[in-house]
């Protein structure tokens, strides 16, 4: 078994956090998003990654290496411009010599591979599309589905007029190197559009797996908190946090009447940050060398990292990009600031 990660796309709608890092890398609990994918499908034995980058490719591959820290082994296929999805599968198409398994790269899920392997080759499938529910598809590829599985029709982006049921693509397949033939070389062409369409025109084996797991696409700044939220608090089973003790030079050397810093149990702080007397961290998460001054709170919040925020603000509900820097007595609110970012004193946000 090989894996792709499509992991190109520029990530528009996760500005400004993309801004400066490409979409597949922005820190989720202080890790690369990817490194969830990667953790996934390495428990699940597949150790052949592939990822298919466009935008800012190096900063990706400058993360990820070779493999060899995360106990996989690394391709990358690069393409000059944007192929579509599946125009990037088929750029990869020298290391996907087997069954693979491919994901967008941006599905946040505990999905347990080896059962969607399982059904595909159950159905000797030439290819099998993960479904997950959802309470709005419109900006999915819904799926209709027949009794036996099969997929009957695949319509990304339907009109609220065209939705029909509530199954969408999850962004998870599995796919046999022979579907390969149905996309062209070297051009821009989607799995969602194209590829998808062709197979049912041409009777291929196409089937679709309902999960029921976690899954979650990370690619808008609301989605983005929530992918941070629901680690943090437990949500997404099989992924742990690293929490460790927060010491920082600034809460040891208290003056005898002020309160140190608090945080609180499910919040997630680098250690390398530095809180200040009387912080108080509530559901939220902080990269790493963060200094947070004298009374500010952050609550459901997620801080990158080097950020500063000075004294008597509070954060709520907010993403403050890398870097970025907030006077005191600020209040920021259902906010995302990109990386470097700069607010004076008294800002109102
Ligand atoms: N290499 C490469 N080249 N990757 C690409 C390209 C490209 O030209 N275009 C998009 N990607 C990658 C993105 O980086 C992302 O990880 C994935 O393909 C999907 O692209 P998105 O732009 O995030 O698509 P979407 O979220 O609107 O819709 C897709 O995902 C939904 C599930 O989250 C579709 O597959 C929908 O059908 C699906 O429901
Ligand atoms: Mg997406």
């Amino acid at each position: 078994m090989q894996a792709l990660i499509l992991a190109g796309g520029e990530g528009t709608r996760l500005r400004p956090l993309t801004i400066y890092t490409p979409k597949p890398v922005v820190p989720i609990v202080n890790r690369p998003f990817l490194y969830y994918q990667i953790d996934l499908l390495k428990r699940a034995g597949i150790k052949e990654i592939t990822l298919s980058l466009s935008y800012k490719p190096d900063k990706i591959s400058d993360i990820f290496g070779d493999g060899e820290d995360y106990g996989v082994k690394i391709y990358y296929a690069v393409e000059a411009s944007p192929l579509g999805t599946a125009g990037a599968y088929k750029n990869a198409e020298e290391h996907l010599s087997q069954t693979a398994v491919v994901f967008n790269g941006d599905v946040l899920t505990d999905i347990d591979i080896a059962k969607v392997v399982a059904y595909h080759r159950e159905r000797q499938a030439a290819a099998t599309i993960v479904l997950t529910p959802v309470e709005n598809p419109s900006a999915y590829g819904l799926v209709e589905t027949e009794s036996d599985g099969r997929v009957r029709r695949f319509l990304e982006k339907p009109k609220p007029e065209e939705i029909t049921c509530n199954t969408i693509n999850a962004g998870i397949y599995v796919l046999e190197p022979h579907i390969l033939k149905y996309i062209p070389k070297d051009e821009k062409f989607s799995f969602e559009y194209q590829l998808f369409p062709s197979l049912l025109a041409n009777n291929e084996p196409f089937f679709a797996y309902t999960m029921s797991d976690y899954w979650l696409d990370i690619g808008t700044p609301q989605r983005y908190q929530q992918a941070n939220d629901d680690l943090i608090n437990g949500r997404i089973k099989s992924f742990d946090v690293e929490r460790k003790p927060v010491t920082t030079a600034s809460t040891s050397n208290l003056s005898a009447d002020a309160e140190p810093a608090k945080v609180d149990a499910v919040s997630v702080v680098d250690a390398s940050c530095s809180l200040k007397p009387g912080v108080e961290i509530i559901n939220s998460v902080l990269g790493a060398n963060c200094v947070i001054e004298e009374r500010t709170k952050i609550e459901n919040s997620v801080v990158l990292a080097g950020a500063r925020i000075g004294k008597a603000s509070e954060i709520r509900n907010s993403i403050i990009g890398k870097s970025a820097i907030i006077g005191r007595n600020s209040k920021v609110e259902g906010a995302a600031l990109g990386d470097k970012s700069s607010l004076t004193d008294y800002s109102i946000v």
